[in-house]
Parts: structure tokens; C-alpha cells; sequence
């Protein structure tokens, strides 16, 4: 069966989801900045800041064209995985992709006590780097087969709708839909 892969801004709900998503369909989890964070041996931040943005993203280009390849995954990109179209081609080739959205007040609210460890928003006005960079992404992650706006949603109720919209699609088999 195909992957399930979330995309969507930080402070979307990937990660959360897709973890409550994995286990109600009994697949397996795979949060992709966590993967890059253990083949690398440390953490996003630590790696934002000893080798730049360049040196993540080509990690993270070469953690997602592994992942790529599997099936039956539940799968969390991390924000930035749209930035480039080679990352999306191959995460569609296996996968469904779902994108999740939320407005920028709940973006900068759910983002903020993991703030120090999101590089990118790690500064003086975090609510304007947010902007800043939706402005530059938002068409980025319209290219999805579903859209959920999480603002006023628990991850649960993203994930019921997720489920339906797999059942619907034809996209899952058997009892638990796995
Ligand atoms: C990033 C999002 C983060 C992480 C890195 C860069 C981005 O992942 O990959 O800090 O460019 O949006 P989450 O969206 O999982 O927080």
C-alpha cells in the first residue's frame, strides 16, 4: 500500500498526526527530521547552525529519496521538504500526500515553546519570519491530494478526517484500514 505523507509548515500538526495516524492504521511512523537527527547524531538546530541551510536540505533531500522507496509508511516531512520539487516527485511516486495549514496566530502559538529548536524562527519577531516565509511556500504546499486546515482542529479529528478521505480513495484494505 502506499505511504501516507504529511506536508505543511511547522506547527501544522505533521508530527503529531501522523503519529496518532500510524498507530490507527498500524503502520509505521517515520518523522523525517527525526531520521536526519539520528543519522547525523544531532539534533536540527545543532546542524542549522555547524553546517547551514544547504547542508540540512541535502540531508534531508537524501533521508526523504531513501524513505521514498518505502511502502505502507505514515510519513512527517518536515516544513521546508516542499522547497524542492525532486522531494515532492518522489514522495508522490509511493504516497499519498496530505497537506496541513493553520493561520499564522496559530502557527506562531503552537510553534513557540519549541522555538529554540526551529532555526528558522528563532528570532527577534517570529511572527513575521512565519509570514515571510508562507508568503514564499504557500503555493508549494497546494499540490496535495487533500487539504486540512488544523487551526480549530484536535489532531484526532484530523486524523478521522484523514482516514475517510484514505477509505474513500480506495487507499486502505481490511479492518483497521492499514
Ligand atoms: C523547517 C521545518 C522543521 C525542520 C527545520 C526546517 C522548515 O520541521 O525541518 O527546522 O524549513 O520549515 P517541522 O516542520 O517538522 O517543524
Amino acid at each position: 500500500m502506499k505511504n501516507v505523507v504529511l506536508i505543511g509548515f511547522m506547527g501544522t500538526g505533521k508530527t503529531s498526526t501522523g503519529r496518532l495516524l500510524a498507530h490507527r492504521l498500524r503502520r509505521v511512523f517515520i518523522d523525517i527530521d527525526k531520521k536526519i537527527e539520528l543519522e547525523q547524531g544531532t539534533t536540527i538546530r545543532e546542524i542549522f547552525k555547524t553546517h547551514g541551510e544547504a547542508y540540512f536540505r541535502a540531508c534531508e533531500m537524501a533521508t526523504i529519496a531513501k524513505v521514498s522507496k518505502y511502502n505502507n509508511a505514515v510519513i512527517a516531512t518536515g516544513g521546508g521538504a516542499v522547497l524542492a520539487a525532486d522531494n515532492i516527485k518522489r514522495l508522490r511516486s509511493n504516497g499519498v500526500i496530505i497537506s496541513l495549514s493553520a493561520s499564522v496566530e496559530v502557527i506562531v502559538e503552537r510553534t513557540a515553546r519549541r522555538r529554540a529548536l526551529l532555526p528558522l524562527l528563532d528570532c527577534a519577531n517570529p511572527h513575521g519570519a512565519v509570514v515571510e516565509l508562507l508568503n514564499v511556500r504557500h503555493t508549494l504546499y497546494q499540490g496535495a491530494d487533500l487539504h486540512i486546515d488544523t487551526s480549530n482542529k484536535a489532531p484526532q479529528q484530523v486524523v478521522d478526517e484523514i482516514v475517510q478521505f484514505l477509505r474513500l480513495g480506495g487507499y486502505l484494505r481490511g479492518r483497521s484500514g492499514g
